[in-house]
């Protein structure tokens, strides 16, 4: 099936506080973007749509067509909203009329691989459902009310999400148009919308790069430094 990666790039990076928005801060001599879409482009979608912040579509299409390479035909860069929310569904209008399946990704992971783009795209060709990577939960987990501990929650029934995740187009499209609360993530959207998830295998270097210290994690990543 023809799919499309939305790539959201469209947050300001307040927790990082690296000076611009997290999107277009640098890993090595490539962005955080850049790095994101080796990943995407490795696994040979139809279509990319970045979501960029408004003043900086004419940034994110440069870095975008130069990660795209001789596919930059293939990429496309809209203005994000408010929200995540809001800037997946800008992204979703310019998802081209023959896509079938559509993939949302978060720049901010911008080491996530190819190979784990393509195990989602597997998974809703295989299912139809929509699809979630996850990684176990590696903390013990305790349920508080203030100071106290009430309990502890089985970590065995808990994993902890990542993107991409991806949906059959027209679920993904229904679903944003009944939305009428944030959700935390797109899973949960379509969850609420009466539609099946299922999980397929995360990958540790899919992490979410959210405060300084993440960022310093993916510059030693990036420079060859063992996970
Ligand atoms: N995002 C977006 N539009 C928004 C908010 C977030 O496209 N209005 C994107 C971010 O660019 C990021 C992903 O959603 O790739 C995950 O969001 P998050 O990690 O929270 O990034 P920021 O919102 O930029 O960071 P912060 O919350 O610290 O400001
Ligand atoms: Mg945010």
């Amino acid at each position: 099936p023809r799919v499309a990666v939305i790539v959201v790039a469209a947050g300001s990076g307040t927790r990082l506080s690296a000076g611009a928005p997290k999107a277009f801060v640098g890993l090595d001599e490539h962005t955080v973007l850049r790095h994101c879409l080796r990943g995407v482009f490795d696994a040979r979608p139809a279509q990319v749509v970045v979501v960029a912040p408004g003043d900086r579509v004419g940034e994110a299409l440069a870095d975008a067509q130069e990660a795209a390479g001789e596919r930059r035909d293939l990429v496309s860069v809209v203005a994000g909203g408010e929200t995540r929310q809001r800037s997946v569904s800008a992204g979703l209008e310019a998802v081209w009329p023959d896509v079938e399946t559509v993939l949302v990704h978060d720049a901010a992971r911008a080491l996530a691989p190819g190979d784990l783009v393509d195990r989602v795209v597997d998974a809703v060709d295989r299912t139809g459902w929509g699809v979630v990577p996850v990684l176990p939960v590696i903390d013990t987990i305790k349920r508080v009310e203030q100071d106290r501990i009430t309990g502890v929650v089985d970590r065995a029934e808990l994993a902890a999400a990542q993107t991409p995740q991806g949906f059959r187009r027209d679920v993904l499209e229904a679903a944003y148009r009944v939305a009428r609360t944030e959700y935390t993530d797109d899973s949960a959207l379509v969850a609420d919308a009466g539609h099946p998830i299922a999980s397929v295998a995360g990958d540790a270097r899919a992490f979410k790069i959210t405060t300084p210290a993440d960022l310093a994690r993916a510059r030693a990543l990036v420079s060859g430094a063992p996970i």
